[in-house]
């Protein structure tokens, strides 16, 4: 089973080729971080545009790099939602005209699923109940996965994600989109490593996450701590409070598997936190290029869930708050 698959939810544009949901053949992705960084954030009316200027060129150079021709092509993944509307329509629209023309099924995959199941690209195999803790620029989220497709969502953030909230605390320090790797690039020069920020909800008795506060904290206290120990201490705020929650949900819940998924499980501190906290777990994480954004993980979310085929390319279409 070949999957060609299409993710453009907010502003990469990504073709892939995925083998029987793990072997990824071909995985592009462009990056528009460049022309988004001026404005401190993705601009949703150039992501649109931009997507538009690559899909086709990316789903033709995905086919020559693989060496496949249409016919060779079982199924088209295109992920429907969460996202931004313009940049998702592009590339449902691509993955709607190509199921047409090419006489494949089309399957709409919801984003944060794509996530979920990008370490099956490295080798991992799920084993059930799995505990997923998905953080990305949109999510912060603790998942039950009782088996494929079958998701329960038992914490969640109430305010900002644990991505978003990098972001913003990146801007207050003066730093690039995305602000993530920047503050985790920053933080590794402080040398006074004091806890000064708060640890939002730490002992809340429940699994949710709050982020917005940190933001507020950090503002605070500018002007009082340099630079490079705020991207420090809200750095390790950050990952100690995802993976305290995180080992209280496993406590509860006694999941086979813990899996880290999304833009935010590239953070080192945090998969080292996770390494010391979560022992008693077996930890799977995606491979860092699976991460952030891509369609490798889409084609392989495809090839798990359940596949509707009464869904069609003419009856299909997006969700920008699509949950899981
Ligand atoms: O999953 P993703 O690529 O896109 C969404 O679906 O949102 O996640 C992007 C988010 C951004 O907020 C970015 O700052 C964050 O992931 N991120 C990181 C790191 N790499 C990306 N945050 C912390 N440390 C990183 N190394
Ligand atoms: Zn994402």
């Amino acid at each position: 089973m070949r999957i060609l698959a299409i993710e453009t939810s907010c502003d990469d544009t990504g073709v892939a080729i995925v083998e029987n949901g793990t072997k990824v053949l071909v995985n592009l992705v462009e990056s528009q971080i460049k022309l988004h960084r001026p404005f401190g954030g993705v601009v949703p009316e150039i992501a649109s545009r931009e997507h538009i200027r690559s899909i086709y060129g990316l789903v033709d150079k995905a086919l020559a790099e693989a060496k496949l021709k249409p016919k060779q092509i079982d199924r088209i993944a295109v992920t429907y939602g969460p996202g931004l509307v313009g940049s998702l329509l592009v590339g449902l629209g691509a993955g709607q005209m190509l199921s047409y023309l090419w006489k494949k099924p089309l399957q709409p995959v919801n984003h944060l699923a794509g996530h979920l199941y990008a370490s099956v690209l490295s080798g991992a195999k799920f084993k059930f109940p799995a505990l997923v803790l998905l953080v990305s620029g949109g999510h912060s989220q603790l998942i039950l996965m009782k088996g494929h497709g079958k998701f329960q969502t038992i914490g969640q953030t109430r305010d900002d994600a644990a991505g978003e909230a990098f972001d913003k605390i990146a801007k207050i320090l003066g730093l690039p989109y995305p602000g993530g790797p920047e503050i985790a690039k920053l933080a590794t020069n402080a040398k006074a490593r004091t806890k000064f920020l708060p640890r939002p909800m730490i002992d809340s008795k429940d699994l949710d996450f709050s982020f917005s506060g940190l933001k507020t904290a950090v503002t605070r206290e500018v002007g009082h701590h340099q630079k490079v120990e705020l991207a420090y201490d809200a750095e390790q705020a950050i990952a100690e409070v995802l993976i305290s929650k995180t080992k209280q949900a496993a406590k509860l819940y006694k999941p086979k598997q813990i899996i880290l998924a999304g833009g935010v499980a590239s953070n080192q501190v945090l998969r080292a936190r996770a390494t010391a906290e979560l022992g008693e777990w077996e930890l799977v994480y995606p491979n860092l290029k699976y991460c952030t954004d891509n369609a490798a993980m889409i084609g392989a979310a495809a090839y798990f869930l359940p596949f509707q085929p009464s869904v069609k390319w003419y009856n299909t279409d997006v969700k920008s708050s699509l949950e899981l």
